[in-house]
């Protein structure tokens, strides 16, 4: 006997090199407290097939107690002849209750569903822990804008100076991404939730008269696969969490690149905390947005956590394949990157200070005010298109005196058109054309507190 779960067929032990390539137990050692829990349901399900007897079955119990116990406390460890958690793990059961008693737990199910099944409970446990990181950032987003309603900020496209929004409207803008990706995992769930495989065995179900639903109700799960094929070979709930995963870090990472602007001399939009930013080793001046910087950077590590995933995946042929193995080390990267990642953003973004007074002189500035002349001319009866012109040649004439809109004089707005009467000035001002843009979803301080009380309702789940 080789020591394998898979010895019986076999002459002699696996090389070295073969085991040293196939061993797994030093990534999937961390799912050890959901193998039990599967093993304690398969337990029950084969006591209630009457394939256990009752001492049998309250030996085994105790003994996957037992184990988990020792893992807690971190006294259970993985031995290097091991090949995978599953094998340890029945290993260490055998140590723990006998090998008779413990030898017949194996009945009725293979790695393949035991492996699919608890990869998905592990998923479900983090897709929650992740979703309350990324809900903290919201709420820190939320908070920040709702001490600065009414602060009006250049609003930019193509980062040039487009119209001026408040930054509030422009901080919510960062939550609503962050809100469905929350969105996103609780829809993952429910959808991974509804597919317990345990019973699935190797493939094609087992023949002793097991009850999969049976075991799904015991560890959480709504319902059990309708296709044991498909139960223990796709993966597609994996590349689905690495996809959110990777949202969102793409969207942590654009308010990320916002931040590291910001808070250049250029911009000097916001100040970072002492606490959340770094220094240099030889320039004692320096204060940089470290914080900004890995969140951009580890987007990068997150997309290809999903990139590498879905290659994997490509063309396997049905049904399980080893390749899945490598389904488990990048989500686990992104799971591990991400809880690390967002308390320490939050906390950047939560202490972040801005200087709203700059914001507010730049606002106008750029002739960010043109729309508001443009559409000013068209309630006064004047066609969009030929607006939009003489608000255009007003710019022109700015740029050439190296003016703004406002230090238009009356006789200059009289020339470009005489429609551009002087009371056109009643729009000229950022607060005049923030508070215009009244309709949902604009920018007018009405609408954004409308839009704040609306987000945090998401955010709470109602
Ligand atoms: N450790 C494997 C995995 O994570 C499960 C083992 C299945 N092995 C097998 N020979 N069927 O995918």
């Amino acid at each position: 006997n080789t020591g394998k779960l898979w010895g019986g067929r076999f002459a002699g032990g696996p090389s070295p090199e073969l085991d040293a390539l196939s061993r797994s137990t030093h990534f999937d050692w961390r799912l050890t407290p959901y193998d039990l829990a599967g093993s304690k349901a398969h337990a029950n399900v084969l006591h209630a097939a009457g394939l256990l007897t009752e001492a049998d079955h309250v030996e085994l119990l105790r003994g996957l107690d037992a184990l988990g116990e020792k893992y807690a406390a971190g006294e259970l460890h993985p031995d290097p002849s091991d090949e995978d958690v599953h094998g340890a793990l029945e290993r260490l059961l055998l140590v723990e209750v006998g090998p008779d008693v413990g030898g017949r737990l194996r009945a009725g199910r293979s790695r393949n569903d035991q492996v699919a099944t608890l990869f998905r409970a592990f998923l479900r446990d983090h897709a929650r822990v992740v979703a309350s990181c990324v809900l903290d950032l919201v709420d820190a987003l939320a908070g920040q804008a709702e001490q600065h309603h009414g602060a009006i900020m250049p609003g930019r496209t193509h980062l040039q100076h487009a119209q001026p929004v408040l930054l509030s409207h422009h901080l919510l803008a960062h939550a609503w991404p962050l809100l469905r990706d929350v969105q996103r995992l609780r829809d993952w769930d429910a959808r991974v939730a509804a597919e317990s495989p345990y019973g699935s065995g190797a493939l094609a179900g087992s023949s002793l008269g097991l009850d999969p639903e049976s075991v799904a109700a015991e560890l959480g799960f709504t319902g059990s696969t309708p296709n044991s094929i498909d139960g223990t070979s796709s993966r597609d709930f994996v590349a689905e969490f690495a996809f959110v995963c990777a949202q969102i870090g793409v969207d942590v990472s654009r308010l990320a690149e916002e931040v590291i602007l910001w808070s250049t001399k250029e911009f000097g939009f916001v100040k970072l905390h002492d606490s959340w930013s770094t220094g240099s080793s030889i320039m004692p001046q320096k204060k940089n947005p470290d914080i900004s910087e890995l969140a951009r950077g580890k987007s990068g590590r997150l997309i290809g956590n999903l990139a590498g995933l879905l290659a994997t995946l490509k063309a396997l042929p049905l049904a399980y394949n080893r390749d899945l193995q490598e389904d488990k080390e990048p989500v686990f990267d992104s799971v591990d990157t991400l809880e690390v990642l967002l308390p320490a953003f939050t906390g950047q973004i939560a202490t972040l200070t801005f200087n709203t007074a700059r914001m507010a002189e730049l606002a106008p500035q750029g002739f960010s005010l043109a729309t508001d002349i443009a559409e000013w001319l068209v309630k006064q009866g004047v066609p969009f298109r030929i607006a939009h012109e003489v608000a255009g040649e007003c710019v022109q004439v700015c740029e050439g005196a190296d003016i703004e809109l406002a230090d238009l004089s009356d006789e200059q707005f009289a020339a470009i058109n005489p429609a551009l009467t002087p009371e056109v000035r009643s729009v000229l001002t950022v607060e005049g054309s923030v508070s215009s843009r009244d309709g949902r979803g604009g920018t007018a301080p009405v609408r954004v507190a409308e839009q704040l009380t609306e987000a945090r309702a998401v955010a709470s789940g109602h």
